[in-house]
């Protein structure tokens, strides 16, 4: 059947002028929607969600609403507008022309950099698909739902661009995107946080903060390549990202909020009060943060990193915001990063700076996420209640860099394995904690009511209203 793509698949990019590039989507496209029906979220497929979907980069028509079946979505492919005779911006090839096609000696790691990509955005909806069933409202319902339909536009970018760019190789890496999945035992996803399934939503509200955040600087990093098409996707992205992030945000924000509700209803600070009351104790969240805290915090990989210092050097992946920075050749200044010295300390070294790229990130991350948490604690101190977040040091519970495997304390002092052992409990969610916050996941399907563990939001999705039915269900 002829499908008309101009209007199928919203794009940019000229598909209806090329051929080949038509033809590979075409030949993509079913495979994408049996994967989306058998792998994306359980149960609502045939219900009518209201939906963001973008239709051209313009202020306009990046959110156009409407209600629309999942399936039946238009992802489509849309690059943000060229910079005319962009140079690229950083790096030893510093003020050359921006690359329009793959430089050969480059191939195989900006392949390797948007399949890596790619493939975090189908895991998190594969990871994410039961939560349909347990949301907390038809609000947020339709969060999740937009959340997942743009991870999945979001690896349309990426296999638009190893269609379009690379070839053979590229055509058999967007199959592979499609036959990897979070959790499979002989095929799983390339990233180890990509495979653990997200199964109630303080994780999921977690993830949006603190994982999709992570996203954002990769996205950040790879919007300043010399490789013109793969930086323009990634601004693109960007635009939608924003809203994944804003969902964490305002997700958590709303749960702290509810819960320091109950607890000045109730005049009580005893977490297991608020556990009976139907809230989430504030050291519950706590122990969350901490957990997806310190696992987003891995996936900037290793402090000290010759990959990195060689992507920037060569012009493949720069530093966000590489335009705020005074000197974009980072060759004579060193970096100087703590790591354990074997002997229960902490050892310093300089390295230069290029190879320490992903730590000058990560701190610019922790940033980040420190003036949001600010905010929820803002709301604790209001409601007069002697607790505050904190982030945990980023040396804690770490998989991945130098201090990978190293026991420390919260604030990142290396300590004995019996201290961990004795504290563990305290620091990271246990299986009584998960219980408990399973317990609380019901789902909540009238028009405007909100779970007991969430207070509603200050206001709803493009101007409508917070009882506005959000999804029509099927
Ligand atoms: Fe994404
Ligand atoms: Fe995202």
């Amino acid at each position: 059947m002829a499908i008309d793509y101009q209007e199928r698949i919203p794009n940019n990019v000229d598909l209806a002028s090329n051929r080949t590039l038509q033809r590979a989507l075409e030949h993509w496209q079913p495979r994408f929607l049996d994967w989306w029906r058998d792998m994306g979220p359980t149960d609502f497929q045939s219900s009518e969600v209201y939906l963001r979907t973008a239709i051209s980069v313009d202020r306009k028509g990046w959110a156009s609403f409407g209600h629309v079946k999942m399936p039946d979505y238009r992802w489509g492919i849309f690059l943000a507008e060229p910079t005319p005779d962009r140079t690229i911006g950083f790096g030893d090839e510093m003020g050359k022309a921006a690359w329009q096609q793959v430089p050969g000696e480059h191939r195989s790691t900006l392949r390797r950099l948007i399949v890596t990509q790619g493939d975090t955005e189908p895991a998190s909806v594969e990871q994410q698909r039961l939560l349909g069933l347990t949301a907390p409202s038809l609000y947020d319902l339709r969060g999740l739902f937009q959340v997942n339909v743009e991870e999945g536009r979001h690896l349309w970018a990426m296999v638009y661009l190893l269609h379009a760019h690379f070839g053979r190789d590229g055509r058999d890496e967007a199959e592979e995107l499609l036959v990897r999945h979070s959790g499979d035992a002989d095929r799983p996803r390339i990233l180890g946080t990509f495979n653990e399934p997200i199964s109630d939503w303080l994780s999921f509200f977690m993830f949006t903060f603190f994982t999709d955040r992570d996203g954002k600087y990769q996205l950040m990093s790879l919007a300043e390549s010399a490789f013109d098409p793969l930086a323009r996707t990634c601004q693109f992205m960007l635009t939608e990202e924003a809203h994944h992030m804003f969902i964490g945000h305002t997700g958590l924000a709303r749960i702290t909020k509810r819960t320091v509700e109950v607890m000045t209803e109730l005049r009580t600070d005893d977490p297991a009060a608020v556990r009976a009351a139907g809230a989430i104790d504030l050291p519950t969240i706590q122990k969350y943060i901490n957990f997806w805290f310190s696992s987003a915090v891995d996936l900037f990989g290793s402090e000290a990193s010759s990959n990195a210092a060689s992507y920037f050097a060569s012009g493949v992946k720069g530093r966000p915001n590489e335009a705020n920075y005074a000197d974009h050749m980072a060759l004579d200044q060193s970096f100087t990063l703590d790591r354990p010295d074997g002997r229960g300390g902490v050892a310093r070294e300089d390295i230069p700076l290029r190879n320490a790229l992903n730590e000058t990130i990560r701190l610019a991350y922790i940033e980040e996420c420190q003036t949001f948490m600010e905010r929820w604690n803002h709301t604790i101190a209001e409601a007069g209640v002697d607790f505050r977040y904190r982030l945990p040091s980023s040396r804690f519970n770490r998989n991945i860099g130098v201090w990978a495997g190293a026991k420390t304390d919260l604030d990142g002092k290396p300590v004995s394995g019996e201290t961990w052992a004795a504290h563990a409990t305290d620091w990271l969610p246990t299986e009584a904690d998960r219980a408990f916050v399973h317990s609380l996941m019901r789902p909540v399907i009238e028009p405007g009511k909100m779970a007991a563990w969430i207070a509603p939001p200050e206001r709803g999705i493009n101007d409508q209203a917070v009882d506005y039915e959000y999804v029509r269900l099927a």
